[in-house]
């Protein structure tokens, strides 16, 4: 964390829930690479002033974005997360129901592809995406996002920089590709207004026109 990002997250209390999860996910030997602080209070706000109530996440680890995400929801709003690892999956579960947040969450497990795949195939929609999973497969899951997105939808993605590789030229290797393509098209696509915030380890924002 930079001077001031350590400066910014000093002003605010402690969160108690939220540091929970971060020990459970460390507990379970997952990795400790849930989104920073500062964008965690940013999803929240994001899904409450957007009046979204149908989210998807692409990645929940140990559900530490996903109980901001639903911290968010209004009556009757719900998060769909997908998450490779039906371990994870189980964690993160847990996460939000000690957070008093399981009755607004599902899981998908498995390859975020083939459960993009099926929930097209299904005709499902969704207001509200947060992408946060394989660096790899994000061009991809911003093309389901288009695709599964009612109009105003938002698109969020955490991870835009990669720590530094996003901007180094020496790295090519197929993760930082990716990244640099889906940068890319989050800035350049016309069905899309965007911003990336370039704060933590970069935050992409979009909305989808119409
Ligand atoms: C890392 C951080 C993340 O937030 C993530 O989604 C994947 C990897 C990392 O720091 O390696
Ligand atoms: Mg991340």
């Amino acid at each position: 964390m930079s001077i001031d990002e350590r400066y910014v997250e000093g002003l605010y209390a402690r969160d108690a829930v939220l540091e929970r999860v971060k020990e459970g996910i460390a507990s379970h030997g997952m990795p400790s690479i849930s989104i920073a602080d500062g964008y965690g209070r940013l999803l929240t706000m994001l899904v409450r002033m957007s009046g979204a109530s149908k989210l998807l996440e692409i990645g929940a680890l140990g559900g530490y974005s996903g109980i901001c995400l639903a911290r968010g929801l209004g009556d009757g709003g719900q998060l769909l997360s997908l998450e490779l690892l039906p371990a994870y999956a189980e964690v993160a579960k847990a996460h939000l129901t000690e957070a008093g947040l399981g009755d607004k969450v599902s899981y998908m497990t498995g390859d975020a592809k083939e459960s993009l795949n099926r929930l097209k195939q299904e005709g499902r929609t969704f207001d509200f995406f947060f992408i946060d999973a394989d660096k790899e497969g994000y061009p991809v899951y911003l093309q389901y996002a288009l695709e599964l997105a009612e109009p105003g939808a938002l698109i969020v993605a955490d991870n835009i920089l990669l720590r530094g590789r996003t901007t180094d030229e020496a790295k090519q290797g197929p993760a930082v590709l990716a990244v640099r393509a889906f940068n890319e098209g989050i800035a350049t696509d016309n069905r899309l207004e965007s911003t990336i915030l370039p704060g933590y380890d970069g935050l992409a924002i979009a909305r989808v026109k119409g």
